[in-house]
């Protein structure tokens, strides 16, 4: 897989997919995070469309994407001081910032909140797109909602089909998993959802620690519904694979509630078992290995559990990644992807 394919796309496919935004329509479009679904963040029609095609829920918001020179006043006020540092360090890349919104926004973007969110994406072709635009972009991820998020064109047109004409090619996103998001609109900074920006990155730009998680005052994070990200075969969270092994069985399976049915499932005679293995297949096993490197974990592992999605498996295992930081973001979507599983 190459690291950064910019190849697959030309002038021609970037103007019509420019022209059909102006018409008001959604294209699909890829950043380095995941594939995103692209309108017209001033077009209320255009908007519509979006939550139409995602089957999203209306007060769920979406992010602003933005060409690299446009002014973060024409969407945000009262816009403070660390959010121009952290624009600074980190756009563009895979960082949204959570600020309070200009009223000229549209509460279609928003939820009807009082804060927006705003990013600028490090992609060629995004940022082509939205250069020849000249104006801001939602795109929530390129799924249907509550699905696996999308890493190539190829998957955008899996999930959407002739609903959606306009898909451009930009390769196989370099990052893999959403962007962090960091809510500037209250009193402290707060991480609502992580991605693949080291949490310390962030703090040292700002200087001070970021708050982790959604809190009760914070805006609502679709991200944070326990279930997002899922593949459709139940799926499961395990310590290890190893736990096969007669001696280590008792040790199979982590959340309380989830603790039996991975462990029955892994010394099961019967069942079709496709696991997501860090840093190699054990022997037994069917299924796909990633390195257990992070940056490239997150790279494939959206593939990999539609690959795993698509293999006809009685259920999907997955080999839980160290506890660290660098590991945080892919733990929260592999969790989620098990969380619909662990309420059935
Ligand atoms: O990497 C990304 O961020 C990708 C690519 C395509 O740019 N986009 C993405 O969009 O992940 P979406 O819509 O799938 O997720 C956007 C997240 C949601 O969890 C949403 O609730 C949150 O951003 N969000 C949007 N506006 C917000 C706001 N005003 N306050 C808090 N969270 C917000
Ligand atoms: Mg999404």
């Amino acid at each position: 897989m190459p690291d950064m394919a910019i190849t697959q796309h030309d002038s021609t496919n970037i103007d019509g997919a420019v022209d059909a935004l102006r018409r008001g329509e959604a294209v699909g479009l890829p950043t380095e995070t995941v594939y995103g679904l692209a309108a017209d963040a001033r077009n209320r029609e255009a908007i519509a469309r979006v939550f139409a095609l995602k089957g999203r829920p209306l007060d769920h918001p979406l992010i602003v994407h933005l060409p690299a020179a446009l002014p973060l006043i024409e969407w945000a006020v009262d816009v403070p001081e660390a959010a121009y540092r952290l624009a600074e360090a980190f756009w563009p890349g895979p960082l949204t910032l959570v600020l309070r919104r200009h009223p000229a926004v549209l509460d279609a973007v928003t939820g009807g909140q009082t804060t927006i969110a705003l990013r600028v994406p490090a992609h060629p072709v995004a940022q082509a797109v939205l250069q020849a635009f000249g104006d801001g972009l939602v795109a929530p991820s390129a799924n249907r909602f509550g699905h696996v998020s999308p890493t190539t064109a190829a998957h955008v047109r899996d999930e959407f089909g002739d609903a959606l004409p306009v898909v451009l090619d930009g390769g196989a996103c370099t990052v893999g998993v959403e962007s962090s998001i960091v809510d500037l609109s209250g009193a402290t900074p707060r991480l609502l959802r992580p991605g693949m920006l080291a949490p310390d990155a962030i703090e040292a730009v700002l200087g001070s620690s970021l708050a982790r998680g959604a809190h009760v005052d914070s805006p609502r994070v679709s991200g944070s519904l326990e279930s997002h990200y899922a593949p459709r075969t139940p799926t499961h969270w395990v310590d290890s694979l190893l736990a096969r092994s007669s001696t280590a069985r008792r040790d199979a399976g982590t959340t309380s509630g989830e603790r039996s049915r991975p462990a029955a499932l892994l010394q099961s005679e019967t069942a079709r078992l496709g696991v997501l293995a860090l840093g190699s297949l054990p022997d037994g096993f069917e299924g796909i290995a990633l390195p257990a490197e992070p940056q490239t974990y997150a790279r494939r592992m959206y593939a990999a559990l539609r690959e795993l999605d698509a293999g006809g498996f009685d259920a999907i295992l997955i080999e839980a990644p160290p506890g660290t930081d660098a590991w945080l973001a892919i733990r929260d979507r592999l969790r989620r992807a098990c969380a619909l599983t662990a309420t059935l």
